[in-house]
């Protein structure tokens, strides 16, 4: 495998077997020509950079049907108001401002955008997909409906002007071209202006062994020291960090183009734990190797012997990441019984891969004995709203094994 940055030769760390495309839920559940591909992961000993071996297609991922939105979640709303506010700040305009200029990409359904609109803040949105990108036009988000990279960046430039910031949210890492993804933010952007965006972060990953982080979609997990390293070479220098509770464990990264700042202490401290955690050393990887093989093989017994009792097993949200877990594990409807989910899109569908049924919310009653908690990163607002719920609770996660 050659690194996706600099080409050099680098070594898979682990193999998840062959997987689906991890949003593409099904309209039957014994569907033809299913689309699969052999998810292994990689590491750069040199720089650091976590990353798939092969990724399918991007076409076959973002579409004019992709099941993501981030409006379904009240967390992920209010936190994309934060973000709004956290830009609306930087720019130190609470009124329409003009001379400013917000580029967002994978704008999505203008969670973020729709807050700068209402505040007269000139901005756009990039989103390939095109049922969510006609969805935040419905908030009166300006959306260009297409792939973002230099060509489509120097179009920006000429069409609408430097921007004062760029942002993404959980976008960098489904971008497999990470050097043209560099200079197209290099590009668009204004000297010292911002780039912020943010991804699951690789730390929290090998830590919780929160493996389910990775499919299709997600090319690479970052850590602040290889971000560092990889977009300064595009005149992008992180000057700081913040750690996110989102995605199970984010981070927020702060560049600034051309402007080299000192680093923060946030950004110092978080280096200090990259290094303690030695993200370079390969030694590292092989123990979370190790731990997703230990965590795969103690829920798939959990799961077989609760069934063996004939007792019921719930999915609680049938999300991305739950497509790696199911297809890692080999566990179907055999085991269980169906997801409940509150995305219209995925209602009635079938899981891809193993094609459990995805059924609506409201079949969480009768409860079951047992359910599963593929959306862990929502547990907070999840174990608000089920407070009657009487069964029990278990994620995937090496942690509830120990
Ligand atoms: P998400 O957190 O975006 O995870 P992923 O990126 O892995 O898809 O998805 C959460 C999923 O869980 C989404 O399909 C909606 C569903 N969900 C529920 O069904 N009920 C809930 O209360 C919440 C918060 C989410």
């Amino acid at each position: 495998m050659k690194c996706r940055h600099d080409g050099s030769e680098i070594p898979i760390v682990h193999d998840f077997g062959l997987q689906p495309i991890a949003n593409g839920f099904l309209d039957e559940s014994n569907p033809q020509n299913e689309y699969f591909f052999s998810m292994q992961v990689a590491v750069n000993p040199a720089n650091g950079l976590f990353q798939l071996v092969e990724q399918p297609d991007p076409k076959q991922m973002f579409h004019e049907n992709y099941a993501f939105f981030t409006r379904t979640s009240d967390f992920m709303k209010n936190h994309f108001k934060d973000v709004s506010n956290e830009i609306m700040s930087y720019l130190n305009s609470e009124e329409a401002n003009h001379e400013n200029f917000v580029v967002e990409i994978g704008s999505n359904d203008g969670a973020m955008l729709e807050h700068l609109v209402k505040n007269g803040t000139p901005c756009l949105g990039v989103e390939p997909s095109k049922n969510v990108a006609l969805e935040s036009e419905k908030y009166g988000v300006k959306t260009i409906n297409e792939f973002f990279g230099s060509d489509l960046s120097k179009q920006l430039l000429s069409s609408h002007g430097a921007a004062d910031i760029v942002y993404a949210a959980n976008v960098f890492c489904h971008i497999p071209d990470i050097n043209d993804l560099a200079q197209a933010c290099s590009i668009l952007l204004k000297d010292g202006g911002t780039l912020m965006f943010e991804d699951p972060y690789l730390l929290d990953v090998l830590n919780k062994t929160s493996y389910d982080q990775i499919y299709d979609e997600h090319v690479y997990l970052f850590s602040c020291s290889s971000v560092q390293r990889i977009f300064k070479e595009f005149d992008l220098h992180l000057y700081d960090c913040k750690t996110l509770p989102t995605h199970g464990g984010s981070m927020r990264y702060y560049l600034s183009k051309t402007k080299c700042f000192d680093s923060t202490s946030n950004l110092i401290n978080q280096i200090d734990k990259e290094n303690s955690a030695q993200l370079l050393n390969l030694e590292t990887y092989d123990q979370f190797s190790k731990k997703c093989e230990f965590s795969k093989n103690a829920f798939k017994d959990y799961l077989s012997n609760f069934k063996k009792e004939n007792k019921r097993i719930v999915g609680y949200g049938a999300t991305s990441k739950s497509t790696t877990i199911l297809n890692y594990c080999d566990i179907g409807n055999d085991l269980i019984d169906f997801f409940t989910d509150t995305t219209p899109t995925k209602i009635n569908k079938f899981s891809p891969g193993k094609h459990v049924p995805v059924l609506s919310y409201d079949h969480f009653e009768p409860h079951p004995d047992l359910a599963v908690l593929f959306a862990w990163n929502h547990k907070q607002e999840i174990m608000q709203k089920e407070k009657d719920y009487k069964g029990l609770w278990i994620t995937h996660l090496y942690e509830d094994f120990i």
